[in-house]
């Protein structure tokens, strides 16, 4: 049996994500690990805080506190706010833990020993205010071409123009504002990507079932000529470089985090390693299928880079079978910004709403073919439609039906022979969009479910038929009850909270709903418990006003 792993790109630790951060990878890959446990399947769904770089150390000076407590503290509230959303982790690591230091450190020795790296020297901005050598986008000054005086040593903002640090005028250290720098020689050391091209060409023919997005992105740059790459850095805080003459190095932030995808599989068995065996997922693991969900930024770290790192070790680790890389998220037609304030950061969505209306919206409208905006105004008239009017609505009538009617005791009668096959068809087409990870697709899918459930409820009319055929309009509130299994077992991977609460209703299992069948059969006489209402309508007046609320400083 194929057993499954599921990863989504590790978030930064500097401060609570926003709602992009969500519907780029968080919710996509906890929609699918969801699914896959509905069907039985073994799954493994792992994330963790990426811990290092130079924005974690800053972002912990400006709150005045030592980097490590920094980290401990926003991992802490980071879970916290996944835990709201519903996300399903096995595991939620920490790439700063001593598992990723360990097993960091042992892929560099594999890759040396294989002789796949190699020393340079580099000449780099030492500050000695700051004690430090700064990273090029740490050097402020002003721009050769266009005169800001706000250019970055990597880049210029105000003219697009790539820059040296060493370009600029008047540098000086964003750090400290000091303008005692120097260019100083420092050694680093270089994966040696190019002498793993042939590996690395190989290994992308055999993934079949890569999506186009994807495949396009990593074979630019495959064609635009792969390059050695620099895995060190001159900090502090990261994995310390385990050879002579690189103390007070480290590695570089993008090669330890994707180690820790394994090494967070480690914490994951630690916890009990008498039943939990990391290896079994991770080495000579043929009967897993690992499947990656990430933001298209992301996708040459995870197609090229980190495949360098398994594939030059010379161990047979698993590699990733299916990347699905996502486009981006906009608010209100611009960017999500942390420093203006721009947008819904992830604790003030739960302050707002439960979980469910966003995983709703984000998975209906995820950025998959394109970039998706958000806007108030579309998420609140999107989600009274389908889960007020639709999905609620449909529990709402049959419950209260069986309240009013029947004393709450689902009545005698006979189910409604045709319908299972009237039902398998969706159900199928449902199974389809999971399995080809499509995300909008799935959630219309579950839409087209809700939608025949209401339609049958209206074309049965048990109201009507009560007067006429007590018996058939007992079968038909039956069948209806049935149907709301159905309707919430369907939307479960995308709203656990709302499809629980109906299950619950209605006496079928909640914590773990099986993937939906056209057979169902609530038996007679089971007492059904309302659970009031859903979903209660947001209205176009609230979504003004939080479009006010969260326009942001400029
Ligand atoms: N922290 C990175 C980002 O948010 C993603 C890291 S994914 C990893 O863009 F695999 F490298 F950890
Ligand atoms: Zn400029």
């Amino acid at each position: 049996m194929t057993k499954y792993l599921i990863t989504s790109a590790l978030p930064y630790i500097n401060g609570i994500k926003h709602l992009g951060n969500l519907a780029g990878s968080l919710l996509p890959a906890d929609v699918h690990a969801r699914y896959r446990r509905q069907t039985g399947a073994e799954v493994l769904y792992i994330c963790a805080t990426d811990e290092h770089g130079t924005p974690a150390e800053l972002a912990a000076a400006d709150a005045g506190v030592g980097i490590s407590d920094y980290c401990a503290r926003q991992h802490v509230l980071q879970a916290g706010t996944y835990r709201g959303f519903d996300l399903s982790f096995d595991h939620f690591g920490r790439s700063s833990g001593p598992r990723n230091h360990a097993l960091t450190q042992h892929f560099f020795a594999c890759l040396e020993r294989n002789g796949f790296v190699e020393e340079r020297e580099l000449k780099q901005v030492y500050s000695a205010a700051d004690g430090r050598f700064l990273p090029d986008r740490y050097v402020i000054g002003t721009c050769p071409h266009c005169g800001s005086d706000r250019a970055r040593g990597d880049q210029c903002e105000a003219c697009a123009r790539q820059l040296d640090p060493t370009d600029l005028i008047a540098p000086r250290s964003a750090v400290s504002g000091s303008t005692d720098l120097e260019v100083r020689g420092t050694r680093h050391l270089f994966l040696r990507q190019t002498a793993l091209e042939g590996s690395l060409r190989d290994w992308l023919a055999s993934r079949r079932d890569w999506p186009p997005l994807v495949v396009s992105i990593a074979n630019k740059w495959l064609d635009e000529g792969i390059r050695d790459r620099c895995i060190t850095r001159d900090l502090s805080w990261g994995v310390p470089v385990p050879k002579l003459g690189y103390q007070g190095k480290v590695f570089y932030v993008w090669f330890d985090a994707p180690i820790e995808y394994i090494a967070a599989t480690q914490e994951w068995a630690d916890v009990d390693p008498e039943s939990r065996d990391w290896r079994s997922w991770w080495l000579e693991a043929d009967d897993v299928r690992y499947l990656q969900f990430l933001g298209k930024d992301n996708v040459p770290f995870h197609a090229v880079s980190f495949p360098c790192t398994l594939l030059g070790s010379g161990e047979r680790w698993k590699s990733v079978d299916v990347i699905k890389g996502l486009n981006w998220l906009t608010y209100e037609g611009g960017k999500f910004s942390t420093s203006a304030s721009r947008g819904v950061f992830l604790d003030q969505a739960l302050d707002l709403l439960p979980a469910d209306r966003w995983r709703w919206w984000l998975t209906a409208n995820a950025p998959e073919g394109s970039d998706t905006d958000f806007t108030f105004a579309r998420f609140a008239a999107d989600v009274d439609h389908d889960l007020a009017d639709t999905f609620g609505n449909f529990v709402q009538r049959v419950l209260s039906f069986v309240v009013s009617r029947y004393d709450g005791v689902v009545p005698e009668g006979p189910l409604d022979a045709d319908l299972p096959a009237r039902l398998a068809p969706l159900l199928d087409q449902l199974r389809e969009r999971h399995e080809a990870l499509a995300l909008r697709g799935t959630a219309d899918a579950v839409r087209a479910v809700w939608r025949f459930a209401n339609a049958y409820l209206v074309e049965r009319a048990p109201w009507t038929l009560l007067k006429t055929n007590p018996a058939a309009a007992a079968g038909a509130i039956r069948t209806a009850v049935g149907l709301i299994g159905v309707c919430a077992q369907a939307a479960w991977p995308i709203m656990p909270g709302a499809a629980a609460k109906a299950l619950a209703a209605i006496g079928e299992d909640a914590d773990l709903p099986a993937f939906p069948t056209e057979h169902i059969a609530i038996p007679a006489g089971r007492r059904i418990a309302h659970p009031g209402l859903l979903f209660a309508k947001l209205g176009a007046a609230w979504a003004e006003a939080q479009s006010r609320r969260f326009a942001g400083t400029v």
